[in-house]
């Protein structure tokens, strides 16, 4: 078999791979992110690229779905079908720069309660009355202090240390662990990354620990991606594949790398000085960051390997920080409410409100948690990736061009990201367009898209005219393209979508409260959590019926909640105990096994 040569633009990467495989499998080996929402199975149609230059196999059935002919005249190929003939020159789409919805925690400052310090030494040198070995030496200038027994990384480099550097040396302690000793003082640098692993987006916030003080953020598209947008496809893809596990832990690792690099190196600091990690994610992230089989989490009863809050060295991980640095991992609640979760429910203090408060995360997974009189619930819905634009015919995540509002009267106005003609719409802009689109009676309370000739002459001609009947159903006019570019339509399906996503969130909800045995009225608070919550309008929300009838008043957005916990979780040792508490005092809720949640599921489906 001959080895073909594939160039990946704009990256320049090249690779070379075997004749059988896809771009996306070559893709996949070159670290190079492709959307690929379905993994590769043919389903969704987002794994666009161009090929720019070289002879590619006949389009597959799959291609002629879902390209249209001036898609296929532009070298539009989906990277899951397409095989090349020889060499390819292949154009990976821009997916946008997503800091803009996702980072507003830049230089917040924090109160400082870690464990983690320096102390500068400057001990006295051995001599013919002083015997003391170099390790008890270093442990009696830190004055009587509890040391855990030295590791042997740390006792070997000592005696060089002290004296290469006349015996004045920073010890960096955690807890009672000597992490690392340093050559002369360097009090005034410490360094930690507060990491928050998602399924679509990793983002990390670089904190100088000794100012209390938020100083970079940073985030990637987790290049998990390219193995199908959800947690289930990532453990299908760890079970089914030969070293499938690790090459999904290698490429979360990876993501992670440049983030620290970037951080670091736009701050100017050595990455020899971060010295903590504070790890959250869904638990199917935690599991993969750890390497550990995510298998058990696939089936019923979803069971995780751990729950625990997990500090490993960063050696262990392979992370591009201080070899020694610890990797804590906050602890998770259950199979699907993970300790990004956990982070949110620290960072918005759900245990001090008085009265009742939800707290509901809508990410690629939709996770809610209900606190009341001094209890906590939590449930995990199969919301889907819909929010996140996956499944949806024109989704798209919420980075430029995406459309994020719409409103419609006599006619239909779109705000998009980055005030750029759309490519597409995100998961904010999906629920004003449906919230709109029902209110003007152009969906009816069953979700379906009246046709033309339902709706002669009740509508505004303008609307009118965008409605258009398709191969899949009735499809509205979003946005009308140029010559370069299609219009931008929802279609029925992707209504539907819309309807299971919504319809699983409330029943979640409703179950949650019919749990602690209170009405939606009583809720004082329903605080949205994620960059979707921050984002997307709370009279959409409310008038879809994702949420329970509650007042538009006590709805709120609490912005990146699960990167401000694991921030506070960084920078506090209290706060840490405090995450370990919630996680520990939470009931969950598990929504597969109620009998009432197809019922509750079914009521949800409508929009009333
Ligand atoms: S169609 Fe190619 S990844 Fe889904």
């Amino acid at each position: 078999m001959t080895d073909r040569k594939i160039v990946f633009y704009p990256e320049e990467k090249m690779i070379l791979t075997g004749e059988k495989k896809t771009i996306l499998e070559a893709s996949q080996k070159a670290g190079i992110a492709i959307e690929a929402t379905c993994g590769g199975k043919g389903t969704c149609g987002k794994c666009r690229v161009r090929i720019q230059h070289g002879a590619r196999e006949p389009l597959t059935n799959v291609e002629e779905n879902f390209l249209s002919s001036s898609d296929v005249e532009k070298g539009i190929a989906l990277a899951c079908q397409c095989r090349g003939y020889g060499n390819l020159e292949v154009f990976v789409p821009e997916k946008g720069n997503e800091l803009s919805r996702k980072l507003s925690l830049e230089s917040k400052k924090v109160l400082l309660d870690t464990d983690l310090r320096k102390e500068y030494l400057e001990l006295e040198k051995p001599h013919v009355h002083d015997f003391r070995s170099d390790a008890n030496r270093l442990i009696d200038g830190l004055k009587g202090k509890q040391i855990n027994p030295l590791q042997l990384d740390v006792l070997s480099t000592i005696p060089f240390i002290l004296r290469e550097n006349d015996f004045k040396v920073t010890a960096v302690l955690a807890g009672n662990e000597l992490l690392v000793v340093e050559a002369g003082d360097t009090r005034n640098k410490i360094y930690g990354v507060a990491l928050d692993i998602g399924t679509t987006t990793v983002v990390g916030f670089l904190l100088d620990l000794c100012q209390g003080l938020v100083i970079g953020a940073a985030s990637r598209t987790n290049k998990q991606n390219s193995y199908g947008a959800d947690v289930i496809s990532r453990i299908q893809f760890s079970n089914e594949q030969d070293n499938g596990l690790k090459c999904l832990q290698e490429d979360v690792l990876s993501v992670i790398n440049e983030i620290i690099n970037e951080l670091t190196q736009q701050n100017g600091i050595d990455i020899g000085s971060i010295y903590q990690v504070l790890v959250v994610g869904n638990t199917v992230m935690s599991h993969l960051f750890l390497g550990l089989s995510p298998a058990a989490l696939g089936k019923s009863p979803f069971i995780p390997a751990f729950s625990s809050m997990t500090v490993i060295p960063a050696y262990a991980l392979g992370l591009e920080i201080n070899h020694r640095a610890q990797v804590i991992v906050l602890p998770n609640i259950a199979g699907y409410v993970g300790s990004d979760t956990v982070a949110a429910l620290l960072a918005v203090k759900i245990d001090k409100y008085t009265g009742s408060a939800m707290m509901i995360d809508l990410g690629t997974n939709g996770e809610i948690a209900l606190a009341c009189d001094g209890r906590l619930y939590t449930c995990s819905t199969a919301a889907g990736p819909a929010f996140e634009g996956a499944h949806i015919y024109h989704g798209m995540r919420a980075v430029k061009g995406a459309i994020e509002k719409v409103r419609i009267d006599k006619t239909v106005t779109v705000d998009v990201i980055g005030n750029v003609a759309p490519c597409g719409i995100c998961g904010s802009g999906l629920i004003d367009a449906v919230s709109e689109l029902v209110k003007a009676g152009i969906i009816n309370n069953n979700g379906r898209i009246m046709s033309q000739k339902d709706l002669d002459g009740k509508i505004p001609e303008e609307l009118w005219h965008r409605l258009r009947h398709s191969s899949s159903g009735q499809d509205f006019v979003l946005y009308y393209g140029t010559t370069d570019a299609d219009d931008i339509v929802l279609t029925q399906r992707d209504v539907r979508e819309l309807q299971m996503a919504k319809a699983s969130v409330r029943a979640g909800a409703e179950i949650l409260l019919k749990e602690a045995d209170i009405k939606a009225r009583d809720l004082n608070a329903v605080m949205l959590a994620g960059a979707f919550g921050s984002f997307v309008r709370k009279e959409s929300i409310l008038s879809i019926g994702m949420l329970p009838r509650v007042d538009e008043r006590v709805v709120y957005s609490v912005g990146n909640a699960a990167g401000e916990g694991a921030i506070l979780a960084l920078s506090s040792e209290n706060e840490r105990n405090h995450a370990q508490y919630l996680a520990r005092k939470a009931t969950h809720v598990e929504l597969s096994l109620r009998a009432d949640f197809n019922r509750s599921f079914r009521d949800a489906c409508a929009f009333m």
